[in-house]
C-alpha cells in the first residue's frame, strides 16, 4: 500500500478533478426535475458517469449487525480510497473512476462446486435481498472509515452453486482490463489483484459482498459494481470490482501476502498485538474526524472478536497474522 507507480498516468486518461466533483451535484439536478437536456453540454458529463452508480436502491432494510458508530461522511468515503487499478495515490481512484464500465458485469463462479456458472450483475441486486450494513473499514495503513454499505452475506451467493466437500478456501478475482482500469498498465502489482478467504470465513454471516454505500449504487472508486467487505480483517481483503470467484481446495494466492508476505499475511486479521514491520497496529485515525482528533485504540478482530474469535481456535496469531 504504500509503492510509488515509476511514471505518472497520462493526463489524456484523466477525467477532470471538477466534473467527478460536480458528478453529485448534476445528479442531484436530473432528481429534481430538470433533465438530461436542460444540462446542456453537462449532461454529456452525467452520461459519462460509471452506468447507475449513484442511483438510489430502494427498500433497504437496516441491518442488526450494524455499528452504531457516526458514518465517515460520503465526500470523504468516495474520494480518499485504496483502489491501485486507478492510481496509487488516494484521490485517483475518483478521478479514473469514470473509466470502469460496470454495465453488464458478470461474475464467473467456478472451482470445487456442484453447479458451477456465471450471473450477472442485476441478478445479483434482485435476486439476494439487500440491506445497510455500518461496518468501520480499519485499513493496515494504520486509519480506518465507518461505511454503511448496502449488501448482502456472502455465503447466500456461494450457496447457489453448490460447493462440494473439497472446497476449503475461496479465491477472488478483480477485472483486469488496463483500458479501464489504467494503473494496471503499470506493474505496480502483479494483476489481477487477488484475494482469498477460508471456507468458514466465506460462510460467516459478518462477510458480505457490497453493491452501494449511503443507499446508493456502490461508485466506481469504492470497487463497482460488486466488492467484498470483511469487517474484522484488514482493508486490503475487501477486493474490489470482483469478476471471478473459484472454490479451491488449498489457500489461494492473495496480491499484498505474495508480493509482501512479510508485511501482509495471509489472514489479516484486524490484531492491534502484531505490528506491521514499519508501523504499529495498536491504534489508528478515522478519516475526516479532524487532525487534531485523538487516535483511536485499535480492537483485536476490529472488535468483531465475540462474533470471529472461535474461527482461530488453536491458531498462533503471531504466526498466521
Ligand atoms: N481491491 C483492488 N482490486 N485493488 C486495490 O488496490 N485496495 C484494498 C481494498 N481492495 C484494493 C482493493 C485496500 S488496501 C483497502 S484499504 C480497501 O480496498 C479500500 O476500500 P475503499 O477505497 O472503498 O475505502
Amino acid at each position: 500500500m504504500l509503492i510509488k507507480p515509476p511514471t505518472p498516468i497520462p493526463p489524456s486518461e484523466i477525467t477532470p478533478k471538477e466534473h467527478w466533483l460536480r458528478r453529485r451535484e448534476l445528479m442531484a439536478g436530473a432528481a429534481a426535475g430538470l433533465g438530461l437536456a436542460a444540462l446542456g453540454g453537462l449532461g454529456a458529463v452525467l452520461t459519462a458517469r460509471p452506468a447507475r452508480a449513484g442511483d438510489k436502491i430502494p427498500g433497504l432494510a437496516p441491518s442488526p449487525l450494524s455499528t452504531d458508530e457516526k458514518p465517515t461522511s460520503l465526500e470523504d468515503v468516495t474520494s480518499y480510497n485504496n483502489f491501485y487499478e486507478m492510481g496509487t495515490e488516494k484521490d485517483d481512484p475518483a478521478r479514473y473512476a469514470s473509466l470502469l464500465q460496470t454495465r453488464p458485469w458478470t461474475v464467473r463462479v467456478d472451482g470445487a462446486c456442484a453447479a458451477p456458472g456465471e450471473i450477472g450483475i442485476e441478478d445479483i441486486l434482485t435476486g439476494f435481498p439487500q440491506e445497510e450494513r455500518i461496518y468501520r473499514l480499519r485499513c493496515v495503513e494504520a486509519w480506518a472509515m465507518v461505511i454503511p454499505w448496502v449488501g448482502f452475506p456472502l455465503g447466500d451467493l456461494l450457496k447457489r452453486f453448490q460447493p462440494t466437500s473439497q472446497a476449503k478456501f475461496v479465491a477472488f478475482e478483480t477485472l483486469h482490463d488496463p483500458k479501464q482500469l489504467p494503473g494496471q498498465k503499470r506493474a505496480v502489482l502483479e494483476w489481477p489483484y487477488r484475494e482469498g478467504l477460508r471456507m468458514d470465513e466465506a460462510m460467516h454471516p459478518l462477510t458480505i459482498l457490497a453493491t452501494g454505500l449511503y443507499g446508493e449504487v456502490l461508485p466506481g472508486q469504492n470497487g463497482a459494481p460488486l466488492r467484498l467487505v470483511v469487517p474484522w480483517k484488514y482493508g486490503f481483503k475487501s477486493i474490489k470490482s470482483i469478476v471471478r470467484i473459484s472454490f479451491v481446495e488449498s489457500q489461494p494466492p492473495a496480491t499484498w501476502n505474495q508480493m509482501q508476505p512479510d508485511e501482509y499475511g495471509f489472514y489479516a486479521n484486524v490484531n492491534p498485538a502484531v505490528d506491521h514491520p514499519r508501523w504499529s497496529q495498536k491504534s489508528h485515525r478515522i478519516i475526516g474526524a479532524g487532525l487534531f482528533a485523538p487516535k483511536q485504540k485499535t480492537l483485536p478482530f476490529n472488535g468483531y472478536a465475540d462474533q470471529v474469535a472461535s474461527l482461530y481456535e488453536g491458531m498462533d496469531l503471531k504466526r498466521f497474522f
